[in-house]
This record gives C-alpha cells, structure tokens and sequence, in this order.
C-alpha cells in the first residue's frame, strides 16, 4: 500500500536544470572549463560541492583550487542561479504537477519533496505549492547526498511511513539510485535508456498513470 510520494524537485516539478545548467557552464567557463550537455547529466541530482568537484575533475583541475577557493565558486554559481530563477511563479510549474497533488491529497497520500536543493523551500514558496507539500527534506539535515539513500528515507522517517509505503519520482540518474538504494518504487522521469534503474519510466509527470500510484 503506498501511503507518501516523495517528489524529486529540479527538472521533476519545474524546468530548473536548464538554469542549474547555465549557472554552472558560466562558473565553469570562468576557469577555463567548457562542459557540455553530457556532463550536466552527470550533474543532476547532486549537490552544488559535488557538482562543482565534477567540472573540475572534468578539467583535469581538481587538486587546483583550495577549499575556501570552491566555497566562493559555489558561492558564485549560486548567486547566479538564484538571478535566474528569481522570475518563478506558479505559471512554471510543470504541467500534470497540481493535477497529482491533488489526486494524491484526495486519496489521503502524503506527499514530500526529497530534493538535494537548498533553494528548494524558496521555488516551492514561489510556484505556490507549500499547500500541497506534507514536508520538504532540507539536504544540510542529511549525512549523504543522492545517490545514498539518505535524502529519500529522512523523508519517509518524517512523514511516518515505511520506505515500502514509499514511491519516489525522480529525473536523475544519482536520484534513481537513491531511490531504489532506500528500498522505494521508483518513478522516472525522463529517458528509459537513461534511467535504467528505474522500475518505470515516463516522458513528463503529465504522463504518469495515476492508477498505478493508488
Ligand atoms: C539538485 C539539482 O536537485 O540540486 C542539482 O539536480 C543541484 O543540479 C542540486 O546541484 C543542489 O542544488 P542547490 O540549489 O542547493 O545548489
Ligand atoms: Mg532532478
């Protein structure tokens, strides 16, 4: 029986990776690192210091940079990203999202947000969502980040329900991971091909069969 759906945010609810994306390629940029599109997938999901580790180690510059160094290149993406997303309201949620929260309220399923995102409160807040959302799991209160389980199961501990009570609905393939290392059903969003590991796949959340959540 599912009793709580815990909702990956970025790239899930909202069009946000193309931002995260374009933050970091700046970022990037600025110390000689060109990434592509392949390297962003590598991206999704995982914290901004993991990210930032990920170019660099990508640039072959790893060991270049000291820790007070990264903290300002973090700092700078950041900065940058929370510009682009500053215009974001309900108009961007994704289409199929409030239709889903609604089921899901109307079958008494709880629903979380298990995002790896500090600015997840506020974007939630800006697309006027908080009235759906049962708890928002804040990443800094976890030891681990995706792809360990950490995010999903703090989620489930604080709404009360087993991990297999759980389906978790993610676009990353770190996310996925996390999902299916909590001992959750996984729902993917995106690519098949991409997300392997999930135990279904569908191109958007509009196209989510409802029936086969409750
Ligand atoms: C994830 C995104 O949801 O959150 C990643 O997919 C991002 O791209 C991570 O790095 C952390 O987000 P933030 O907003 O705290 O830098
Ligand atoms: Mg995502």
């Amino acid at each position: 029986m599912i009793r709580a759906v815990i909702f990956d945010l970025d790239g899930v609810i909202t069009e946000t990776s193309r931002q995260h994306f374009q933050a970091w390629k700046a970022v990037a940029y600025m110390i000689g690192v060109e990434i592509d599109s392949t390297v962003n997938e590598s991206l999704k999901g995982v914290s901004r210091e993991e990210s930032l580790k990920i170019i660099l180690k990508y640039g072959g510059i790893l060991d270049k940079y000291s820790k007070e160094e990264m903290e300002k290149l973090c700092f700078c993406k950041n900065e940058y990203y929370k510009q682009l997303i500053s215009q974001f309201t309900p108009a961007n949620v994704f289409e199929g999202v409030v239709e889903m929260f609604e089921y899901l309220r109307g079958k008494g399923i709880k629903i979380a947000i298990g995002s790896a995102s500090h600015n997840a409160p506020a974007l939630i807040s800006a697309m006027a969502l908080e009235p759906y959302i049962d708890y928002i799991v804040d990443p800094g209160d976890v030891k681990r980040g995706k792809p360990a389980p950490d995010i999903f199961l703090k989620a489930a501990g604080a709404l009360g329900v087993k991990p297999s009570e759980c389906i978790g609905v993610e676009d990353a393939v770190a996310g996925v991971e996390a999902i299916k290392a909590a001992g959750m059903y996984a729902i993917g969003i995106g690519d098949a091909e991409v997300l392997k590991e999930a135990d279904v796949v569908f191109g958007s959340i509009a196209e989510i069969d409802l029936g086969i959540i409750a």
